[in-house]
């Protein structure tokens, strides 16, 4: 099958040579990019292919998103006939696939819950905290609820708001000073324990951190907790069965809402629709994108509880309507799109097969890759997989970053493509795997092949420095 058009060597040295004039790229320096030049013109499954004919197997389904694969024509003329019929009308008014898709997401919820629809995972994120302030002002008007809680190390957008609520320093310290409303509690990296502790003797110490914070915040002061139930950008950070039971017990008792960033977790990534579900909690609050449509085109939404929602109801007069509003949210296109998504999703049970290709892949992983004195843990749920580089297993020493990234070179070099974590000196030695939904048993097989065949080439380097 062919996957791509591949253009002649000349144009595509001359697409490279106009994007480096012209284009301001995110994250990556533009020096290294001069060199690594990956011009993608083709995807088909798990696979994209380059300009110049190469092809890879994208272990991080782009940026942890393309949860049903690449290649699926029909969305494309499901956004072409949407955009026929009626291709944009402001989301004051309504229209069919956005209601559609919120009686679809409303119903993977269990029900009880309104979507509000955005156009990427940052802005569902400050949807969010947006939401758990106005709600505090109409229901707690004596108190000053405005802060969120969240974690050290988490990831939650790229705008002010959401940079503040994470934690990762090294994203953050370029933009500072932040306003100070993001008050940040230990996370549970439990093979880094950020309070030196062990499982389970710790007795979830991070969890009662915070409770500790509200309390000393003053829970008069504090809107919402803000959680992604499996933190993935530092590294793929699964936390223990209680600690999520255990926050939601802590934000009922300070009438504090609970918000989940779904971004990454949602949409069939963990093994259950959301990631949430994994340990039967009931957010107030949930923000989601990526895979709510595959990365088709741009998507996201914040999904709030009836309580939160009924908060917002009144006559116009009396002012309690949401008060925001973005020109794309509700785009009929997106929404179409989306629900053909959902529906991929739902027939292909792909929640189902990540559950079941993920142990595949995390048992492969072991059993190949624990051989390496440099493998410190391989972690993950679903399809949603870190492993942990060491120089050794006994200190846990994060394998210098040149050799962590030469793992990941030599598995682009060997045609897989795969992600590393974030998180400063202390957490970016991890290698982050986050496939289609859709990756085959032999597809797992040869990650695995090309990660065994990296990890020996930088543990080799390791003895010879
Ligand atoms: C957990 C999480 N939340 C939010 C975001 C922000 O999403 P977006 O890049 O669509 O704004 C991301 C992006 O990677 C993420 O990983």
């Amino acid at each position: 099958m062919t996957l791509a058009n591949i253009p002649d060597p000349e144009e595509r040295a001359r697409v490279v040579a106009q994007d480096l004039e012209n284009v301001l790229h995110p994250l990556v320096q533009h020096r290294a990019l001069e060199k690594s030049q990956l011009v993608i013109v083709g995807a088909q499954g798990s696979t994209v292919v380059d300009a110049d004919g190469s092809t890879y197997l994208d272990a991080m389904a782009g940026l942890w998103c393309v949860n049903i694969g690449y290649g699926r024509n029909e969305l494309a003329d499901v956004a072409a006939e949407q955009m026929r019929a009626i291709a944009y009308y402001p989301h004051t008014a309504m229209n069919l696939p956005a209601a559609e898709l919120a009686e679809q997401i409303n119903g993977l919820m269990g029900g009880g819950y309104h979507v509000y629809f955005v156009n990427s995972g940052s802005e569902a994120n400050e949807a969010g905290f947006k939401f758990a302030r106005q709600y505090a002002k109409h229901e707690f008007s004596s108190e000053f609820r405005f802060k969120t809680i969240s974690r050290y190390y988490a990831y939650h957008g790229t705008t002010l708001a959401t940079l503040a609520a994470g934690g990762m320093g090294d994203r953050k310290v370029k933009f500072e000073p932040y306003a100070g409303e993001f008050v940040h509690v230990p996370a549970p990296t439990c093979y880094r324990c950020p309070l030196g502790l062990s499982y389970p003797s710790c007795g979830v110490a991070c969890a009662k951190a915070i409770e500790s914070t509200i309390l000393g915040e003053g829970p008069e002061t504090v809107a919402e907790v803000l959680v992604e139930p499996i933190m993935s950008g530092v590294g793929v950070a699964v936390p223990p069965d209680e600690y999520l039971p255990m926050v939601q017990d802590i934000c009922h008792r300070y009438d504090v809402l609970l918000h989940v960033d779904e971004v990454i977790n949602g949409f069939g990534r963990t093994g259950k629709m959301f990631g949430h579900q994994n340990w039967g909690i009931s957010p107030d609050i949930m923000a989601v994108a990526k895979g709510i449509i595959s990365a088709y085109l741009p998507l996201g939404a914040a999904v709030v509880k009836n309580k939160v929602f009924e908060s917002f109801l009144g006559e116009p007069a009396d002012g309690r309507q949401v008060f925001q509003v973005n020109t794309y949210g509700g785009h009929p296109a997106a929404a179409a799109v989306a629900v053909r998504n959902i529906e991929i999703l739902m027939e292909e049970k792909l929640a189902e097969r990540a559950a079941t290709m993920g142990a595949y892949l995390i048992d492969g992983l072991k059993g190949r890759l624990m051989k390496h004195a440099i493998t410190g843990d391989v972690r993950g749920k679903g399809l949603l997989i870190g492993v942990e580089l060491v120089t050794d297993r006994e200190s846990k020493t994060q394998l210098a970053g040149p050799l962590v990234q030469g793992v990941v070179d030599s598995c682009r070099r060997n045609g897989v493509l795969v992600g590393r974590s974030g998180g400063g000196a202390r957490h970016s030695n991890t290698i982050v795997l986050s496939p289609p939904l859709i990756i085959t048993r032999s597809e797992c097989d040869t990650l695995i092949d090309v990660l065994d065949r990296a990890l020996g080439e930088a543990a080799a380097k390791l003895d010879g420095a």
